[in-house]
């Protein structure tokens, strides 16, 4: 899953070229230091949409399409680590590092798939990029990379229910609570079995994605207009 593609990738269709370097617009804020941003490991759009919607040149990569219609690298993240991004924000897949599945570890370190996972890990964290957010749940990264900088919960951006997810963080803040809210159940940990169970348990919330855009998607330099 995580190994290249070997696949051809598919076409990447820059946004417009005036979004690069261009004039954005932050609220009563405008500025013309827009970023060049990726999220890596992403197929649902949800960050790339919101970090998009702020004015930024966002690409969305996984080895899936999107679900969404906009710039997307179908392919291996690592094909395009290099390429002269502002920041990144990744999904890394958890399914050989969650520590809520330990009871195969033994098989996966037999296996050397966790090892390639941990890699993979440490390859997005050394990524060549100045601003950093590396996402998964409580995970074997703790232990065996570094202690996350922060875990943030669903509940405290708008969604009433718990999924510890951490946060590993390079040149950026720890995310602020938007919105605090009732509701501590374990949804997604009770979801039924089904085909699409992996890919619903996986999706960035909502309010997680737009608090990552309206909080690490603003420009150092900014300006008001009268
Ligand atoms: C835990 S899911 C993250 C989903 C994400 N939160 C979203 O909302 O779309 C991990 C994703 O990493 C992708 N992936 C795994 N290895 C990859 C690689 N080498 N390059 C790009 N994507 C990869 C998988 O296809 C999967 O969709």
């Amino acid at each position: 899953m995580q190994g290249k593609s070997g696949k051809q990738p598919a076409t990447i269709t820059p946004p417009l070229a005036s979004h690069c370097g261009g004039l954005a617009r932050f609220g009563g804020l405008f500025s013309y230091n827009t970023m060049k941003i990726l999220i890596a490991c992403e197929f649902s759009g949800k960050v790339r949409d919101a970090f998009s919607a702020q004015g930024h040149a966002v690409m969305s990569c996984d080895l899936l399409p999107t679900e969404r219609p906009g710039w997307h690298y179908q392919g291996d993240v690592r094909d395009v680590l290099n390429d002269g991004w502002d920041l990144m924000v990744c999904h890394p897949p958890c399914t050989h590092l969650a520590v809520s599945g330990a009871r195969h570890f033994a098989a996966k370190q037999a296996s050397g798939v966790q090892q390639e996972a941990l890699d993979f890990v440490q390859t997005l964290l050394d990524a060549p990029i100045e601003k950093i957010a590396l996402e998964n749940p409580i995970s074997i990264i703790s232990s065996r990379i570094r202690k996350p900088d922060q875990i943030i919960q669903p509940w405290m951006f708008g969604h009433g229910e718990t999924k510890a997810t951490c946060l590993w963080l390079k040149g950026l803040p720890p995310l602020l609570p938007t919105d605090i809210v009732d509701g501590r159940k374990p949804r997604i940990h009770m979801m039924p079995p089904g085909p699409d169970r992996w890919k619903l348990r996986s999706e960035t919330f909502q309010g997680v994605a737009d608090a990552m855009a309206a909080q690490w998607g603003v420009p150092e330099l900014e300006f008001e207009l009268a």
